[in-house]
């Protein structure tokens, strides 16, 4: 560990990974569904984000939103600069990044905050480091401001805890050069004390699945995730502590589902759930209910409790759109509390509708197919939807032109990323007003527009020069042929089912 990193894995850098629920609208969304009072974005706002990584969420926000003003910290200046590329592409003049631990953040002169952000940050930090945090709160949160946390939870990550630590003790004896190198072979020496029948295991089902689980994640996944000194699984009734120490209370979570009992207690629990009179009591019965191993909180510093007229013309103004293929938007889901089955009656007006471009919840409710239906049902079904992640929430207006060219930008240098084989999974929406997840196949595709050359040719040139051939149905493929015939196939499936989605979202 280098002498600066406080425990923290600067070997490898963090995935480039974008988390849209960061988006003001996302975390103005939540907390409509609470009926609790959100920041106004519209007329200006200021954003930070503690320990931004590569920074992609928080440059795409800044591209999107030129009326916020974004700051953010990362103390890895191999991040920094990344982060700053990225920036650059686009000359945002709204986001100032800092080569900072939290501590330095501290020192420094900052505005007033309406938003405070930390993804993957509070449970692999040392406790000094959680209370620099915390005092930035402190310190910067605005009255009514926002603050998303997200950590590993108890009681669900518990059975990883041992298994962090023991792979930590290995990787610390192993002599192998890089760090990837010595917690792959740690995962190794894990899986040979489950084969051995380690008791553990046996006793601990759930632990046999999280270690399968294991080989799913790449180096720097892995290593982030596992080589930090201060790695804990937190209580969120121990954040709440946190927090209140701060002056902010529990105000619901990114997850838009866990917001709704309805659609994320088992109904086994439920009596339980409504019968506990304190919200942190009632969280740690979810925690149990449903075994959480990773909460996203949402916390606020002061909660208004909004007012009947406010969150009905909260929800008629809210500006909603397709998140996926209508065709992708199955009518038997799942949610939290299990499978349900959507009211074909109610669903299928408001997503086709959406299929022709983003609408307010006030034109959804005017459908002519939706009259005989209760208004209250309109509302319902559009926060289901919203809960399964069929509809995201979007700007209040149209981008304007500025806005799509500082889209179009950063995707140009998103999709250069791609060609020369890094990871890209989302791209900047001008309409979202955020980073949105696109399918990682679909990206080469994406940059093979903005070319002469043909998508499946494009796409197979830059997967040879990443040394990456294509499967189907398990198989791999071999040379040329087989893989450009599949491109093809795959090419397209998405000029059919997910280009026009894109396009309506501004991102190609
Ligand atoms: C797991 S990564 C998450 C990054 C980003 N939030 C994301 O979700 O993509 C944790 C980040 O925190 C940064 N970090 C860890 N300790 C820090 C400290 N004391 N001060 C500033 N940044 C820190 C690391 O460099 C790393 O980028």
């Amino acid at each position: 560990m280098a002498q600066w990193s406080e425990g923290y894995v600067t070997e490898i850098e963090y995935i480039a990974d974008c988390f849209p629920d960061l988006a003001p609208a996302h975390l103005n969304l939540a907390l409509l569904h609470r009926g609790i009072a959100f920041p106004e974005t519209e007329a200006g706002f200021n954003y930070l984000e503690l320990g931004f990584g590569q920074g992609v969420t928080l440059t795409m926000l800044a591209a999107m939103q030129p009326q916020g003003r974004f700051y953010g910290n990362d103390f890895n200046p191999s991040h920094v600069l990344g982060a700053r590329a990225l920036a650059d592409s686009a000359a945002l003049d709204n986001l100032e990044l800092f080569e900072d631990s939290f501590a330095e953040l501290l020192a420094r002169d900052l505005p007033p905050m309406d938003y405070i952000v930390l993804h993957g940050i509070y449970s692999w930090v040392s406790t000094e480091n959680r209370a620099h945090i915390l005092a930035l709160i402190r310190k910067l949160l605005k009255t009514g401001g926002v603050v998303y946390i997200s950590y590993n939870a108890q009681p669900g990550w518990a059975p990883k805890a041992p298994m962090q630590r023991a792979m930590l003790e290995f990787a610390a004896r192993h002599g192998a050069e890089t760090l990837a190198e010595r917690f792959g072979a740690a995962r190794e020496f894990l899986k040979s004390l489950e084969q051995a029948g380690a008791a553990y295991f046996v006793h601990n089902p759930v632990a046999q699945e999280q270690l399968a689980g294991l080989w799913d994640l790449n180096d720097a996944y892995l290593v982030h995730e596992f080589a930090s000194e201060n790695w804990v699984a937190l209580h969120h009734a121990d954040v709440v502590r946190d927090m209140a120490a701060a002056k902010l209370g529990f105000a619901g979570s990114t997850t838009l589902a866990n917001n709704f009992p309805l659609f994320s207690i088992p109904p086994d629990a439920a009596a339980l759930y409504q019968s506990a009179k304190d919200p942190a009591m009632r969280e740690m019965i979810r925690d149990f209910a449903v075994n959480t191993q990773f909460r996203r909180d949402i916390f606020v510093r002061g909660a208004r409790h909004l007012e009947p007229a406010d969150l009905d013309a909260g929800y008629r103004q809210l500006r909603l759109a397709l998140r996926r293929p209508l065709a992708d938007c199955a009518f038997d889901a799942h949610l939290p509390v299990g499978a349900v089955t959507l009211d074909r009656a109610a669903c299928e007006p408001i997503l086709a509708e959406l299929a022709k471009g983003p609408r307010t919840v006030e034109m959804l409710a005017a459908l002519p197919a939706l009259s005989g239906l209760h208004p209250s049902v309109c509302v319902d079904t559009i926060n289901l939807l919203l809960c399964l992640r069929y509809l995201v929430a979007v700007q209040p207006t149209e981008p304007t032109v500025a806005m799509r060219e500082r889209a179009d930008a950063i995707n140009r240098a998103m999709l250069a990323r791609a060609v020369a084989g890094r990871y890209v999974a989302a791209l900047a929406s001008p309409v979202v007003g955020s980073g949105i997840e696109v399918e990682r196949g679909d990206v080469l595709f994406l940059a093979a527009m903005q070319s002469e050359v043909p998508l499946p040719e494009f796409a197979w040139a830059a997967l040879q020069r990443a040394g990456v051939s294509l499967t189907r149905d398990g198989k791999a493929l071999d040379g040329d042929k087989e893989n450009l015939q599949e491109l093809e196939r795959r090419a397209e499936e998405f000029k059919k089912s997910r280009l026009p989605l894109y396009r309506m979202l501004g991102i190609a």
